[in-house]
C-alpha cells in the first residue's frame, strides 16, 4: 500500500487521547486523521478541535457511510467491539481494536472469523509488548544470549488509583484479569511461547469493586518452560511501579530482570549489565504514564509497517485470540486445584 492513509478514530475518551496523540505524530509517515466519532457529540467536537480533525460523527456506520477511510481505530470500551470491528470489516477497512478484544471468547472468536472471511486485516492495540523495557528483554530473549528461557516472571503490581480515570473498572464482574491480565499474558506468551496449561487464583481486595482486583496464576509453556504471571491494582508499595511491568527471565545461561525506573539488568555467562530503557518522555507524554504512552506510539507505527507491508501485525486478531484464550482459561481455572488434605 502507497500513499497517504485516511483514519477514522471511533472513542475519544480517556485512553483515546494517546492514540490522537500518536496518529498526530505518525503524520509525517503518512497518516491523515480525518475523521473521529464519539456518541458523546462533546468529546468527539472537542478530539477534532483538538487535533485539527476535519470531521466529527457521533454515529461510526455514517462515519463509515461517507468517509473513504484506509484505516480504522477502534478505542472504546470492550462492550462495543463486536458490533463495531463487524461494522468496519463490513465496509472492508482494516481495524484496530483496543484491548480486551472483546467482553468473551466467543465474541473475539466472531471477529477473527469475520476478518479471516472477509480477508481484511484486523489487529489488536495491544501495546504492553511495545513498551522499550520489553522490547529489549524480547530483543535479548530471541538473540539466543542468556540461553533457552526456563522460568519467568511477568508482574504488574500497583495501588495507583485507577478508577479516577477509568470509573468502569470497579463496576466489571471480570475486572484485572481481563483488564490488565490481558496484557501481562500476553507478554508471557511473546516472550516464552504458546501456554500448554495454567492455573489461577483470583482475589478481590478492595470491596469497592464488583469483580476481582488480584490474580495470581502460573503457566506451563510448550518448549517446558514455567512462568509465575500476576497482576494487581491492590498493592500498597512504596515505591509503586506502576505503570511498569517488571520481569524476570531465566535461561540456561543467565537471567533478565527489570527494576523500576525501566531499567534493565542482563547477566550473561556471570556477568551483569544494567541499561536504562527509559523512553523518551513525549512532547505530550507525562511521567510516570511516559512509558505506556510511547508504547502507543510504538504500537501504531508497528500496525501501519505491518498493514503497508501486507502482513497481519504481531498483536493480529488471531494472535490476541490465544492470548484471549488465556485470560478466559485463568477465569476458568480460578480455585479448580487439588485440596490439601
Ligand atoms: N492499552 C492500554 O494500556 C489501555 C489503557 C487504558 C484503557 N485501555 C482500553 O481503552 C478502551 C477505552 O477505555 P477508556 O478508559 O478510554 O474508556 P472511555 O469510556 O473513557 O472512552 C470510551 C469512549 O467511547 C465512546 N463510545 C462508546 N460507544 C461508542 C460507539 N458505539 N461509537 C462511538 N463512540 C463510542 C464513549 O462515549 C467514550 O467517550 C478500553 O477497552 C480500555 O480497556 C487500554
Amino acid at each position: 500500500m502507497n500513499g497517504r492513509l485516511r483514519l477514522g478514530l471511533i472513542g475519544c475518551g480517556f485512553f483515546a487521547q494517546n492514540h490522537l496523540h500518536a496518529w498526530r505524530d505518525l503524520k509525517a509517515e503518512g497518516v491523515d486523521l480525518v475523521a473521529v466519532c464519539d456518541t458523546d457529540a462533546e468529546r468527539a467536537k472537542a478530539a477534532a478541535a483538538s487535533f485539527g480533525v476535519p470531521r466529527w460523527y457521533t454515529d461510526a456506520r455514517e462515519m463509515l457511510a461517507n468517509e473513504q477511510l484506509g484505516l480504522v481505530d477502534i478505542a472504546t470500551q470492550m462492550g462495543t467491539h463486536l458490533e463495531l470491528v463487524l461494522l468496519a470489516i463490513g465496509h472492508g477497512v482494516p481495524t484496530i481494536v483496543q484491548k480486551p478484544f472483546g467482553v468473551d471468547i466467543a465474541q473475539v472468536r466472531q471477529m477473527v472469523e469475520a476478518s479471516d472471511r472477509a480477508g481484511v486485516f484486523l489487529a489488536v492495540h495491544e501495546n504492553f509488548r511495545f513498551q522499550k523495557p520489553l522490547r529489549r528483554i524480547r530483543e535479548v530473549v530471541e538473540s539466543g544470549a542468556i540461553g533457552k528461557p526456563s522460568w519467568a516472571r511477568i508482574s504488574f503490581r500497583t495501588g495507583y488509583d485507577i478508577y479516577t480515570g477509568q470509573p468502569y473498572l470497579s463496576r466489571q464482574e471480570r475486572f484485572v484479569l481481563i483488564d490488565v491480565g490481558v496484557h501481562v499474558l500476553d507478554v508471557a506468551r511473546a516472550l516464552l511461547g504458546e501456554v500448554t496449561h495454567l492455573t489461577a487464583e483470583l482475589q478481590r481486595r478492595n470491596a469497592a469493586a464488583i469483580g476481582e482486583d488480584t490474580a495470581t496464576m502460573l503457566l506451563r509453556h510448550e518448549s517446558g518452560a514455567v512462568s509465575v504471571v500476576e497482576c494487581t491494582y491492590g498493592s500498597r508499595r512504596v515505591p509503586d511501579s506502576f505503570p511498569e511491568t517488571l520481569i524476570e527471565v531465566e535461561g540456561e545461561r543467565g537471567a533478565i530482570a527489570s527494576r523500576i525506573g525501566n531499567l534493565v539488568e542482563v547477566t550473561i555467562d556471570g556477568k551483569m549489565t544494567s541499561s536504562s530503557e527509559d523512553p523518551e518522555v513525549l512532547p505530550w507524554a507525562t511521567r510516570p504514564w511516559h512509558v505506556a504512552q510511547e508504547s502507543v506510539l510504538a504500537t501504531c507505527r508497528h500496525m501501519l509497517e505491518a498493514l503497508r507491508a501486507g502482513r497481519p501485525a504481531a498483536t493480529s486478531a488471531a494472535d490476541n485470540l490465544r492470548t484471549f484464550a488465556l485470560v478466559e482459561a485463568a477465569y476458568q481455572a480460578a480455585g479448580k486445584v487439588a485440596p490439601v488434605a
